[in-house]
């Protein structure tokens, strides 16, 4: 069984959609025994307590190595085989990358490469592109850029808002993202350099 920690900064719902489906399939594989936040207050945490999973807060303090390291611990003496990152704001040290390799997943709201970064969302509309969607990957050591496991394509449709492509995008993503943990826990994803295989389970 593979054990998640889920870094989280928001609301959650990616958390929210993966609690779900471990909780409905028992042929899930991975359970989530941690959720950690790098802010208080957030309805992501809350729906960490009500499914029952500790959560706990670490702040950002500036310093992006030590702040690494205190996730790391935390995730590690919950006995955490791999990190989940739904939603999660900060861009960690490649020291988690060393303690965890090939063993952290990142969720997207664009098609990588094309816009990466935290405004993902906007800057696709602001472009004009007609397509968008969902991207989920590996974390190496840049921003939105480790080998990618996953896409789905979401249309943009004349007059969206950000909201209403971000929403498109999540319904998107609330798929995507339990269907890749999922086979993660299987030990069906295979890294070759920048090429993710799936392989038969
Ligand atoms: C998602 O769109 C994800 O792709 C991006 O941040 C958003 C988090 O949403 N990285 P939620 O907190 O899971 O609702």
């Amino acid at each position: 069984m593979e054990k998640l920690a889920v870094l989280v900064s928001g609301s959650g719902t990616n958390l929210q959609a993966i609690l779900d489906a471990a909780a409905a399939d028992p042929d899930f594989g991975a359970e989530v025994v941690v959720v950690i936040s790098d802010r208080a207050e957030v309805r992501a945490l809350e729906r960490a307590e009500s499914a029952g999973v500790p959560a706990v807060v670490v702040p950002w303090n500036r310093d992006r190595a030590t702040h690494t390291g205190a996730i790391c611990d935390v995730a590690q003496e919950y006995g955490a085989t791999a990190m989940v990152l739904a939603g999660y704001m900060r861009v960690l040290h490649a020291e988690a990358i060393r303690r965890f390799p090939d063993r952290i997943l990142n969720i997207h709201p664009a098609l990588l490469p094309s816009f990466p970064g935290t405004h993902g969302v906007a800057e696709a509309l602001e472009y004009g592109v007609k397509v968008s969607g969902v991207t989920v990957h590996f974390v190496d050591e840049h921003v939105d850029h480790g080998p990618i496991i996953a896409q789905r394509v979401v249309p943009v449709l004349s007059g969206d808002t950000e909201d209403d492509l971000h929403a498109r995008i999540h319904e998107q993503e609330h798929v995507l993202f339990p269907e890749v943990v999922k086979a993660f826990a299987h030990g069906r994803l295979h890294v070759e350099g920048r090429r993710v295989e799936w392989r038969e389970p």
